[in-house]
């Protein structure tokens, strides 16, 4: 969990990955959300010409941060466009990447918001992306998923994008749901998105990047869950 730093030579202390991100990365806003800057990658960027080989015997997994995916785009687009969905909530952003959805709920006036992802990087990249855009996440690095509810709202933004993760995250979400919580859900339709119990809300083209996906845009939507 990462606190607010004081001035930027205690944050690169603090964040030994913070040099590596500002250096490797470009301050861009994702086209769906123009009003979010965020550290993003760029084909002529050496980190993005990298193979997935090259990444890891650099000690780098692959750098989900540094993308915009539709799937958020399409969440921080309606949270900004309806921001009574988090307003006064204590809000989680669950596989946050380069928090682009958490920033959106603090900008859009949440009580607070919960930015979460398992990826050290992505943390550092989070509170970086914060600081650009003068909000304050909670940010933390470890795995919540099985957690007692502690949200009244809580946002996944593209993270049913294989079975392992999907088969995780599934039952605990749908606990969260029947607690009481309101989990809303950005994707653009990929295979593993759950075919039952969401109800689709807001559809959106999200312009994204053929570095990791193989179109330039997509079509992606935002879905309610529902209690069954
Ligand atoms: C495709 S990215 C989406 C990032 C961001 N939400 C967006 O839409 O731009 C999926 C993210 O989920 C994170 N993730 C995977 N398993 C997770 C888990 N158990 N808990 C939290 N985050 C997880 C990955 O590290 C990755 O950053």
């Amino acid at each position: 969990m990462w606190d607010d730093a004081d001035g930027e030579e205690d944050l690169h202390e603090m964040l030994p990955g913070a040099s590596l991100i500002e250096d490797s990365t470009r301050i861009e806003a994702p086209r769906l959300v123009p009003e979010i800057e965020l550290h993003l990658a760029a084909d002529d960027l050496p980190l993005f010409r990298m193979g997935e080989d090259e990444l890891e015997a650099a000690g780098l997994g692959t750098p989900y941060w540094a993308f915009a995916w539709a799937g958020g785009q399409a969440l921080a687009r309606y949270i900004l466009d309806t921001p009574s969905v988090v307003r006064g909530r204590r809000v989680l952003d669950l596989g946050a990447g380069s928090g682009l959805v958490a920033i959106a709920a603090a900008k859009a006036g949440a009580f607070d918001v919960t930015a979460n992802d398992i990826d050290p990087m992505a943390a550092e990249a989070m509170q970086l992306n914060a600081d650009l855009n003068g909000v304050y996440l909670d940010i933390v690095a470890e795995d919540l998923v099985g957690s007692v509810n502690a949200w009244d709202t809580v946002l996944v933004g593209d993270v049913f994008y294989d079975a392992e993760i999907t088969g995780l995250i599934l039952p605990w979400l749908k606990s969260l749901v029947a607690d009481g919580a309101e989990v809303l859900v950005g994707d653009p339709g990929r295979f593993y998105l759950p075919k039952l119990g969401l109800q689709r809300i807001a559809s959106y083209h999200a312009p994204t990047t053929s570095l990791m996906e193989d179109s330039d845009l997509r079509n992606a939507g935002v879905w309610r869950f529902q209690d069954i």
